[in-house]
């Protein structure tokens, strides 16, 4: 599994949940984070020459790409010239609306993630007679990265982004907001209580991410093969070691050895 940063996690706690015999090795690129700032081709150049060198380390059978930027950016180009079967994070765009009734749907995302052709495509595809407000909120991904380091979230920041997601056309409407970054979902549990207590949100909208659709997705592909662990998953991150410090807790409450560097 593979993402900039700790968002991934949010990924990996279905998958772990979905498959717990399951070995996996997660990539945190910290020398590359944050994504949501860089160019498409920064971020397509990163995420081939990592999952290349990840690949021929440690010849996994399946690939997660657990990062909505990376995956709306480069799933396409690296899924034509790897063999090891790929699954990619995508905004939660078509379950959102679906379930959405009053037809207004707020996206949170990265500066990248959110100008993407790949959201165009989704929303062309499925926010038929409803409307998709868009917001990046790259202080959210800091938050998580401090929440996981046992740092305290700023709900100022929290706040500012669920205002920013709203104050679109019929933005007052929003019943759903998908959290278009896996870092996001890290700070679900905060972003509700700020979106009622601080800002009088609704307590029915519902927040939504695609994490237990991905861990669906990464079952299906390995149907049938078994799996034997020896020891714990591993953690390993691009860029020096101390980019990790903090994180200890977080890693060993969720089956992790201690973090490596790549
Ligand atoms: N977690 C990543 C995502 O899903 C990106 C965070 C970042 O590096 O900007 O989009």
């Amino acid at each position: 599994m593979f993402d900039s940063g700790v968002g991934g996690l949010s990924v990996y706690d279905e998958v772990h949940r979905a498959l717990p015999d399951a070995p996996i090795v997660y990539a945190a690129d910290f020398a590359g984070l944050p994504y949501g700032t860089k160019s498409e081709a920064e971020i397509a150049a990163r995420v081939a020459g990592l999952l290349g060198k990840m690949s021929e380390r440690f010849e996994p059978r399946l690939i997660c790409i657990a990062c909505n930027t990376a995956s709306t950016i480069a799933l396409g180009m690296v899924r034509e010239v790897m063999e090891v079967p790929i699954v990619g994070t995508v905004p939660a765009i078509k379950p959102a609306a679906l379930a959405s009734r009053s037809g207004v749907i707020g996206l949170l995302g990265t500066q990248a993630t959110i100008r993407q052709a790949y959201v165009d495509d989704l929303e062309r595809e499925f926010v038929v007679g409803k409307t998709l407000l868009r917001h990046a909120a790259p202080g959210l991904v800091n938050e998580a990265e401090r929440k996981l380091r046992g740092g305290t979230v700023d709900r100022g920041v929290l706040a500012e982004a669920l205002r920013g997601v709203s104050t679109g056309e019929n933005g007052a409407m929003i019943d759903h907001v998908i959290l278009g970054c896996t870092h996001f979902p890290l700070l679900s549990d905060e972003l509700k209580d700020v979106a009622v207590a601080d800002l009088g949100w609704s307590s029915d909208v519902q927040f939504v991410d695609g994490a237990a659709g991905i861990a669906r997705r990464v079952v299906d592909r390995l149907a049938g093969q078994p799996f034997q662990k020896s020891g714990q998953n591993r953690f390993v991150v691009t860029g020096p070691i101390s980019n990790a410090g903090g994180l200890e807790s977080a890693l060993s409450s969720r089956e992790f050895a201690p973090a490596q560097a790549f």
